[in-house]
Protein backbone atom coordinates (compact mmCIF):
# COMPACT_ATOMS: atom_id res chain seq x y z
CA UNK A 1 0.00 0.00 0.00
CA UNK A 2 2.59 2.30 0.90
CA UNK A 3 4.38 1.76 -1.86
CA UNK A 4 1.81 2.17 -4.32
CA UNK A 5 1.05 5.91 -2.55
CA UNK A 6 4.46 6.88 -3.00
CA UNK A 7 3.98 5.62 -6.89
CA UNK A 8 1.28 8.11 -7.27
CA UNK A 9 2.56 10.78 -5.57
CA UNK A 10 5.29 10.68 -7.80
CA UNK A 11 8.31 9.50 -5.71
CA UNK A 12 9.79 6.78 -7.99
CA UNK A 13 10.01 7.59 -11.28
CA UNK A 14 10.99 10.10 -13.74
CA UNK A 15 9.30 9.31 -16.78
CA UNK A 16 6.55 11.64 -18.50
CA UNK A 17 3.11 9.63 -17.48
CA UNK A 18 3.77 6.98 -14.52
CA UNK A 19 2.47 3.59 -15.55
CA UNK A 20 2.07 1.30 -12.22
CA UNK A 21 1.34 -2.41 -12.75
CA UNK A 22 -0.44 -4.26 -9.41
CA UNK A 23 -0.73 -8.03 -10.64
CA UNK A 24 -1.56 -11.04 -8.60
CA UNK A 25 -3.70 -14.45 -8.86
CA UNK A 26 -7.46 -13.47 -8.90
CA UNK A 27 -8.98 -12.46 -5.17
CA UNK A 28 -5.36 -11.27 -3.68
CA UNK A 29 -6.50 -8.07 -3.61
CA UNK A 30 -5.70 -6.02 -6.56
CA UNK A 31 -8.36 -3.97 -7.07
CA UNK A 32 -9.40 -3.46 -3.52
CA UNK A 33 -5.69 -1.80 -2.82
CA UNK A 34 -5.46 0.07 -6.13
CA UNK A 35 -9.32 1.82 -4.80
CA UNK A 36 -7.54 2.18 -1.37
CA UNK A 37 -4.49 3.40 -2.44
CA UNK A 38 -6.33 6.03 -5.10
CA UNK A 39 -8.31 7.57 -2.27
CA UNK A 40 -5.65 8.16 -0.50
CA UNK A 41 -3.87 9.80 -2.98
CA UNK A 42 -6.51 12.05 -4.02
CA UNK A 43 -7.19 12.88 -0.14
CA UNK A 44 -3.65 13.72 -0.18
CA UNK A 45 -4.20 16.43 -2.88
CA UNK A 46 -2.94 14.80 -5.94
CA UNK A 47 -5.10 14.07 -9.30
CA UNK A 48 -7.11 17.51 -8.77
CA UNK A 49 -8.96 16.50 -12.01
CA UNK A 50 -10.19 13.08 -10.24
CA UNK A 51 -10.12 9.35 -11.18
CA UNK A 52 -11.12 7.51 -14.05
CA UNK A 53 -12.03 3.68 -13.75
CA UNK A 54 -12.28 0.78 -15.88
CA UNK A 55 -13.37 -2.72 -15.95
CA UNK A 56 -10.98 -3.97 -19.12
CA UNK A 57 -13.01 -7.55 -18.53
CA UNK A 58 -14.80 -8.35 -22.03
CA UNK A 59 -18.82 -9.03 -22.41
CA UNK A 60 -18.09 -13.13 -22.34
CA UNK A 61 -16.27 -14.66 -19.63
CA UNK A 62 -12.65 -14.48 -20.07
CA UNK A 63 -13.07 -11.99 -22.94
CA UNK A 64 -11.05 -9.04 -23.32
CA UNK A 65 -13.04 -5.13 -23.55
CA UNK A 66 -11.87 -3.80 -27.12
CA UNK A 67 -9.70 -0.71 -26.79
CA UNK A 68 -12.06 1.07 -29.23
CA UNK A 69 -14.93 0.69 -27.42
CA UNK A 70 -13.24 1.63 -23.84
CA UNK A 71 -11.88 5.03 -25.38
CA UNK A 72 -15.59 5.47 -26.74
CA UNK A 73 -16.61 5.17 -23.35
CA UNK A 74 -13.47 7.04 -21.81
CA UNK A 75 -14.16 10.02 -23.67
CA UNK A 76 -17.66 9.93 -22.90
CA UNK A 77 -16.70 10.33 -19.20
CA UNK A 78 -14.60 13.18 -20.20
CA UNK A 79 -17.83 14.93 -21.42
CA UNK A 80 -17.11 14.28 -25.39
CA UNK A 81 -20.18 14.62 -27.31
CA UNK A 82 -20.93 11.75 -29.16
CA UNK A 83 -20.23 13.29 -32.62
CA UNK A 84 -16.48 14.15 -31.08
CA UNK A 85 -15.45 10.53 -31.16
CA UNK A 86 -14.19 9.01 -34.12
CA UNK A 87 -14.72 5.67 -35.49
CA UNK A 88 -11.16 4.99 -36.01
CA UNK A 89 -8.83 3.50 -33.32
CA UNK A 90 -5.78 5.38 -34.04
CA UNK A 91 -7.90 9.06 -33.88
CA UNK A 92 -9.62 8.00 -30.74
CA UNK A 93 -6.63 7.25 -28.83
CA UNK A 94 -5.38 10.57 -30.11
CA UNK A 95 -8.39 12.75 -29.03
CA UNK A 96 -8.24 10.60 -25.60
CA UNK A 97 -4.96 12.32 -25.26
CA UNK A 98 -5.33 15.35 -26.12
CA UNK A 99 -8.60 15.60 -24.13
CA UNK A 100 -6.20 14.41 -21.02
CA UNK A 101 -3.96 17.41 -22.04
CA UNK A 102 -2.82 19.35 -18.95
CA UNK A 103 -4.97 17.50 -16.80
CA UNK A 104 -4.10 15.49 -13.27
CA UNK A 105 -6.04 12.68 -13.34
CA UNK A 106 -5.56 9.01 -12.54
CA UNK A 107 -6.49 6.48 -14.51
CA UNK A 108 -7.14 3.13 -13.18
CA UNK A 109 -7.07 0.25 -15.62
CA UNK A 110 -8.30 -2.47 -14.05
CA UNK A 111 -8.25 -6.23 -15.32
CA UNK A 112 -6.14 -5.69 -18.40
CA UNK A 113 -5.64 -9.05 -20.41
CA UNK A 114 -2.16 -7.78 -22.01
CA UNK A 115 -0.16 -4.88 -23.39
CA UNK A 116 -2.19 -4.87 -26.49
CA UNK A 117 -5.14 -3.92 -24.49
CA UNK A 118 -3.27 -0.88 -22.49
CA UNK A 119 -1.19 0.80 -25.03
CA UNK A 120 -4.04 2.87 -27.18
CA UNK A 121 -5.38 4.01 -23.89
CA UNK A 122 -2.52 5.49 -22.27
CA UNK A 123 -2.28 9.18 -21.98
CA UNK A 124 0.28 11.62 -22.56
CA UNK A 125 0.45 14.08 -20.37
CA UNK A 126 2.79 14.19 -17.39
CA UNK A 127 -0.01 15.25 -14.78
CA UNK A 128 -1.78 11.67 -15.42
CA UNK A 129 -0.50 8.92 -13.84
CA UNK A 130 -2.06 5.30 -14.68
CA UNK A 131 -2.25 1.86 -12.41
CA UNK A 132 -3.00 -1.17 -14.33
CA UNK A 133 -4.26 -4.39 -12.16
CA UNK A 134 -3.90 -7.99 -14.16
CA UNK A 135 -3.68 -11.39 -13.44
CA UNK A 136 -0.35 -10.69 -15.96
CA UNK A 137 2.99 -9.15 -15.14
CA UNK A 138 2.61 -7.23 -18.70
CA UNK A 139 6.48 -7.48 -19.39
CA UNK A 140 5.32 -4.98 -22.65
CA UNK A 141 4.30 -2.70 -20.71
CA UNK A 142 7.34 -2.48 -18.33
CA UNK A 143 9.54 -1.69 -22.03
CA UNK A 144 7.32 -0.16 -23.67
CA UNK A 145 5.84 2.37 -21.23
CA UNK A 146 8.57 2.06 -18.43
CA UNK A 147 5.80 0.80 -16.32
CA UNK A 148 6.85 -0.07 -12.65
CA UNK A 149 5.65 -3.24 -11.57
CA UNK A 150 4.09 -4.22 -8.03
CA UNK A 151 3.37 -8.07 -7.11
CA UNK A 152 0.78 -9.02 -4.97
CA UNK A 153 1.38 -12.56 -4.12
CA UNK A 154 -0.91 -15.33 -2.91
CA UNK A 155 -1.72 -15.34 0.87
CA UNK A 156 -0.10 -18.10 2.83
CA UNK A 157 -2.15 -20.49 4.54
CA UNK A 158 -1.02 -18.36 8.14
CA UNK A 159 -1.61 -15.02 6.41
CA UNK A 160 -5.16 -16.28 5.69
CA UNK A 161 -5.99 -17.67 8.79
CA UNK A 162 -5.15 -14.41 10.36
CA UNK A 163 -7.35 -12.93 8.16
CA UNK A 164 -10.29 -15.19 8.58
CA UNK A 165 -9.53 -14.20 12.72
CA UNK A 166 -9.74 -10.76 11.56
CA UNK A 167 -12.88 -10.63 9.53
CA UNK A 168 -14.72 -13.31 12.53
CA UNK A 169 -12.97 -11.88 15.63
CA UNK A 170 -10.52 -13.84 17.92
CA UNK A 171 -13.15 -14.54 20.19
CA UNK A 172 -15.16 -16.40 17.77
CA UNK A 173 -12.45 -18.30 16.19
CA UNK A 174 -10.96 -18.99 19.92
CA UNK A 175 -14.12 -20.44 20.89
CA UNK A 176 -14.33 -22.84 18.09
CA UNK A 177 -10.81 -24.92 17.85
CA UNK A 178 -11.79 -26.09 14.46
CA UNK A 179 -11.71 -22.68 13.36
CA UNK A 180 -7.89 -22.48 12.33
CA UNK A 181 -8.00 -26.48 11.44
CA UNK A 182 -10.29 -25.07 8.64
CA UNK A 183 -8.42 -22.38 7.23
CA UNK A 184 -5.33 -24.57 7.05
CA UNK A 185 -7.17 -27.02 5.14
CA UNK A 186 -9.76 -25.00 2.83
CA UNK A 187 -6.87 -24.17 0.90
CA UNK A 188 -7.88 -20.50 1.00
CA UNK A 189 -5.11 -18.39 -0.91
CA UNK A 190 -7.17 -15.10 -1.46
CA UNK A 191 -9.15 -12.51 0.65
CA UNK A 192 -12.06 -13.27 -1.43
CA UNK A 193 -12.22 -16.78 -0.39
CA UNK A 194 -11.39 -15.74 3.28
CA UNK A 195 -14.43 -13.79 3.26
CA UNK A 196 -16.72 -15.98 1.45
CA UNK A 197 -15.18 -18.93 4.16
CA UNK A 198 -16.12 -16.38 7.15
CA UNK A 199 -19.60 -15.19 5.86
CA UNK A 200 -20.44 -19.23 5.73
CA UNK A 201 -18.93 -19.74 9.22
CA UNK A 202 -20.84 -16.51 10.62
CA UNK A 203 -24.01 -18.29 9.75
CA UNK A 204 -23.97 -21.47 11.85
CA UNK A 205 -21.49 -20.79 14.01
CA UNK A 206 -23.18 -20.37 17.83
CA UNK A 207 -23.11 -16.47 18.96
CA UNK A 208 -20.38 -16.19 21.75
CA UNK A 209 -22.19 -12.81 23.19
N1 LIG B 1 -6.51 -6.53 2.87
C1 LIG B 1 -7.76 -7.01 2.78
N2 LIG B 1 -8.45 -7.26 3.91
C2 LIG B 1 -9.71 -7.75 3.85
N3 LIG B 1 -10.38 -8.00 2.70
C3 LIG B 1 -9.72 -7.78 1.55
C4 LIG B 1 -8.39 -7.26 1.52
N4 LIG B 1 -8.01 -7.14 0.20
C5 LIG B 1 -9.06 -7.55 -0.52
N5 LIG B 1 -10.08 -7.93 0.25
C6 LIG B 1 -11.38 -8.48 -0.20
O1 LIG B 1 -11.07 -9.64 -0.96
C7 LIG B 1 -11.89 -9.71 -2.11
C8 LIG B 1 -11.02 -9.80 -3.35
O2 LIG B 1 -10.29 -8.60 -3.50
P1 LIG B 1 -10.13 -7.92 -4.95
O3 LIG B 1 -9.46 -6.61 -4.73
O4 LIG B 1 -11.43 -7.92 -5.67
O5 LIG B 1 -9.14 -8.97 -5.64
P2 LIG B 1 -8.55 -8.95 -7.11
O6 LIG B 1 -8.81 -7.61 -7.68
O7 LIG B 1 -7.10 -9.27 -6.92
O8 LIG B 1 -9.28 -10.05 -7.83
C9 LIG B 1 -12.80 -8.50 -2.07
O9 LIG B 1 -14.04 -8.89 -1.51
C10 LIG B 1 -12.08 -7.53 -1.17
O10 LIG B 1 -12.96 -6.67 -0.51
MG1 LIG C 1 -10.04 -7.12 -9.25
Amino acid sequence: MNRLVKVLHGDEHSRAVPVVVVNGPPGVGKTALVVQAAQRAVSDGYFADGRLFVNLLGPGRGAAAEPFGVLGYLLRALGAPAECTPADLDQRAATFRSALHGRELLLVLDNAADTQQILPLLPGSPGCTVVVTSRSRLPGLISLAGAVTLALPELSRREAALLIRSVIGDVRADADADADADADTAAVASPANAVVISRWRWSWLPSTS
